[in-house]
């Protein structure tokens, strides 16, 4: 592994010997056993949109392994007043050791990794949100023990988190459903991926997708770079929201989770939220023990 651009590029075994480091440095971490095992190295950390988790869980997880992280914000970079990507991927090279970015268009992501030497992390784009996807299935993984054959359920809107979590969730062994209205349906190239898959469903129907569930995830319905199309979203999106009703369709057991920030009221009420919030927040801190992973399999030498 050399990147990590999508979950596209990842194999299942890539990917769960990136869930098996990520146990055990959460492992390490909980007991007090340092695991400083990337000192002297250096990560930079491109936003070119807001973040909460992103940013706190790779500043505090490079430091955790002993790295030096230097946020960049895009407002500050060249790149805010037109440095081409290309030119941006050949300097960072020449200081740092990785880079982690988030924006909009995955060419960007791509971009950087074909013109630079150093290993490329996705932070989120429009596309992808890989890393988020590891801590579900990390998060996934340790209440049921495995993958392989669980019942993934995602409704909502076809973007990053969508296109991420079907690629992640068949690429284990998962059944994936899908739920989303007309018009905001996952990426044309997942899914081609996903059709070939016998246990993937997808469907306008979220009552139909939800159905004896084990896992049940939804993510925002106005993503970052969207956000002016809020109100026609909320119309169109209103009999997508992960309510008790809906709920009642999926296992009893099933877990629910959101990459977060969470709009209570919209996509999910209240009530579930705060039913499902250990689980919700055990997702939030698992991105540090995977994306502390993922450093280390594109680092450690
Ligand atoms: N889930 C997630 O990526 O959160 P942030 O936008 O806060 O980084
Ligand atoms: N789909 C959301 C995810 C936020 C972590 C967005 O792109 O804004």
């Amino acid at each position: 592994m050399k990147h990590l651009l999508k979950m596209l590029d990842l194999s299942k075994e890539e990917i769960l010997s990136i869930l098996n480091l990520a146990d055990q440095l959460k492992y390490e971490k909980k007991h007090g056993i340092e695991h400083a095992v990337l000192k002297g190295k250096s990560i930079g950390l491109i936003f070119q949109k807001s973040s909460t988790r992103t940013r706190v869980s790779f500043e505090t997880g490079a430091y955790q392994l002993g790295m030096q992280s230097l946020f960049l914000s895009s407002r500050d970079l060249q790149i805010g007043r037109g440095e081409p990507i290309q030119d941006t991927a050949r300097v960072l090279s020449r200081y740092l050791d990785c880079i982690m970015i988030r924006t909009f268009d995955q060419k960007e992501v791509e971009d950087l990794a074909a013109f630079g030497s150093i290993p490329v992390i996705n932070g989120l784009t429009d596309f992808s949100h890989p890393c988020q996807v590891l801590a579900d299935l990390m998060t996934i993984r340790e209440k049921y023990s495995v993958l392989e054959g669980l019942k993934m359920c995602y409704i909502g809107d076809g973007y990053n988190m969508a296109n991420s979590l079907i690629v992640g969730g068949l690429k284990t062994g998962m059944q994936v459903s899908v739920a989303t209205p007309q018009g905001y349906e996952p990426d044309p190239q997942v899914m081609d991926f996903a059709k070939q898959h016998d246990c993937f469903q997808f469907t306008h129907e979220p009552s139909a997708a939800i159905k004896d569930a084990d896992v049940v995830i939804t993510d925002t319905w106005a993503s970052m770079g969207v956000e002016d199309e809020k109100e026609v979203r909320q119309k169109v999106f209103a009999p997508y929201q992960v309510n008790k009703e809906l709920m009642q369709l999926a296992k009893p057991h099933a877990m629910v989770q959101h990459c977060l920030p969470a709009y209570r009221g919209q996509e999910i009420t209240e009530e579930i939220f705060e039913a499902h919030a250990d689980e919700i927040f055990e997702e939030a801190e698992n991105r540090l023990h995977a994306q502390k992973a993922v450093m280390v399999k594109l680092l450690q030498k």
